[in-house]
């Protein structure tokens, strides 16, 4: 049976997401729509960085500068959700 704890994520703010830029510490993840994606294992995030992009963020806004769609995510595992 699903349960409602399902459906949950851990919680990190901002800063905590920075820390995982692919600089600071052993995990690369990446925000999009709030969800954070974990992107250590991609070699296309390698040391954080995407083409001009770089991890840690919410790219939500940058996904328009991209050549593909947000079905790039369905790839990754959301690890958890921004901190309101
Ligand atoms: C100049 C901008 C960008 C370029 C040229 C670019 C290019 C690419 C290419 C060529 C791929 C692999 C082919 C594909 O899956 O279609 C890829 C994968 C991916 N991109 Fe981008 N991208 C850009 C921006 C972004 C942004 C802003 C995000 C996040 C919002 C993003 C997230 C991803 C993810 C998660 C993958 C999958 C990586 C994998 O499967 O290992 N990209 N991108």
């Amino acid at each position: 049976m699903l349960s409602i704890l399902d459906s949950m994520h851990d919680q990190y703010t901002l800063q905590q997401l920075a820390l995982r830029n692919g600089q600071d510490r052993p995990e690369i993840w990446i925000a999009y729509q709030g969800l954070i994606y974990d992107v250590s294992g991609s070699r296309l995030w390698f040391n954080g960085k995407h083409y001009e992009h770089w991890a840690g963020q919410d790219l939500t806004d940058e996904l328009k500068d991209a050549p593909h769609t947000e079905a790039v995510f369905g790839r990754f595992k959301v690890i958890g959700e921004i901190k309101k």
